[in-house]
């Protein structure tokens, strides 16, 4: 066996075989104590060998640990970024469905509009000749009358009437609303003060609901911004409107407006705070009630159509956004990002959600 030259390990072990190993006093014949030693060195050489490995082992592991980490933050990120494409997606194409079907209904619920109001002409009509026939007391009209049961039938005519014009008003509403917004139009942008806006827009709407209530709100005296006045002014009714509705059952009827800058190096913002202390909104309905039609309130009371369409004005056409949240302390609690200056062009003579 060619005696080879040990290998000198790099690293600072170097606790050699060679040095722990004790040759035994006497060795075999046939096996000199030069050949034991370079077996030794040999075996030393390959522990060297590993502990480099193992080294190097662990120094990969922790490269895979670490792009393992950034695998999954990226994969979180992607994901994220996945579910607002969809939302995106999402309240687009709900936007064209439901501008289509505003425009389908347009039409007959026009037609139907009107013929209410030619039927309640009508029916006024009606009951003054039936009136008048009953004063003559004729045998054969009383009994005609009798068999055909139209004490019953003009009794009935005056609610019919009423429930379908009532109905048909409230369908053109709701077809106006989505066509409103869903239709390009024109409006100006203007310098406004944003503070009197909150305060204007609070006091409407605590006064139409009548309602007695705590209000904070953490306004400055004035703060002027240029956008859309009017239509920051609806999407603040929607918001009070929702908390006002949210307090109803609550025993110390709370709301909080409060309005702060953000600092941000390319566009100044503002964010305006709408929070109330109702039962918040539970957890598998965050992510529906910006869609259209989603309402957990009575018939008569709410067709879920305020946040979607506060949800378009904010972001489409103000340029900002709307989000929500339920922070632990309960309630509920809305933030309104406005920028501060609107760019005119990027709405003016369009408004497709
Ligand atoms: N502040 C709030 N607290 C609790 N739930 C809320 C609040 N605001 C909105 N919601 C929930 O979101 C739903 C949708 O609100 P949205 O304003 O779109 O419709 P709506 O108020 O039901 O009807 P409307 O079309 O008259 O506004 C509400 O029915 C309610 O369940
Ligand atoms: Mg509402």
């Amino acid at each position: 066996m060619g005696r080879s030259k040990p290998r000198k390990p790099s690293y600072s072990h170097n606790q050699a075989l060679t040095h722990q190993v004790v040759l035994p006093d006497a060795l075999p014949e046939e096996v000199g104590e030069s050949a034991w030693i370079e077996v030794i060195q040999h075996m030393d050489n390959i522990y060297a060998d590993l502990v480099e490995h193992q080294v190097a082992l662990e120094d990969r592991n922790e490269a895979l640990e670490a792009a393992y980490r950034e695998l999954h933050r990226t994969h979180e990120e992607l994901k994220q970024t996945q579910r607002q494409l969809i939302q995106a997606e999402k309240m687009a194409s709900l936007g064209r469905l439901v501008a289509g079907v505003a425009h389908e209904l347009n039409n007959p619920i026009s037609f139907i509009q009107g013929n209410a109001f030619a039927l309640e002409r009508h029916n006024t009509r009606l009951q003054s000749f039936f009136a008048e026939l009953e004063k003559l007391n004729h045998p054969v009209v009383n009994q005609l009358r009798e068999q055909n049961r139209l004490n019953t039938v003009l009794q009935d005519l005056n609610p019919l009437v009423e429930g379908t014009k009532e109905g048909a008003e409230r369908v053109t509403e709701i077809v106006q609303n989505l066509l409103r917004f869903t239709t390009p139009q024109t409006r100006a942008v203007a310098p406004f003060d944003l503070a009197a806006l909150i305060r204007h827009s609070m006091q409407w709407v605590c006064r139409s609901n009548q309602i007695e209530m705590q209000q904070h709100l953490e306004l400055p005296d004035s703060l002027e911004i240029t956008g859309y006045e009017g239509l920051v002014h609806q999407i603040l009714v929607n918001l009070i409107q929702n908390a006002i509705d949210a307090v109803e059952p609550v025993k110390e009827p709370t709301l909080w407006v409060s309005v702060q800058q953000i600092e941000h190096p390319t566009a100044q913002q503002v964010a305006i705070l709408v929070r109330d202390n109702g039962p918040g909104i539970p957890r598998k309905h965050q992510a529906a009630i910006f869609d259209p039609f989603f309402t957990t309130k009575p018939p008569g009371k709410g067709i879920g159509l305020g946040l979607y369409i506060s949800y378009l004005l904010a972001t489409e056409q103000c340029g900002g956004n709307l989000t929500v949240e339920c922070p632990p302390r309960g309630g509920a609690e809305f933030t309104l990002i406005l920028p501060t200056a609107i760019r005119p062009n990027r709405v003016d003579g369009g408004g497709n959600p």
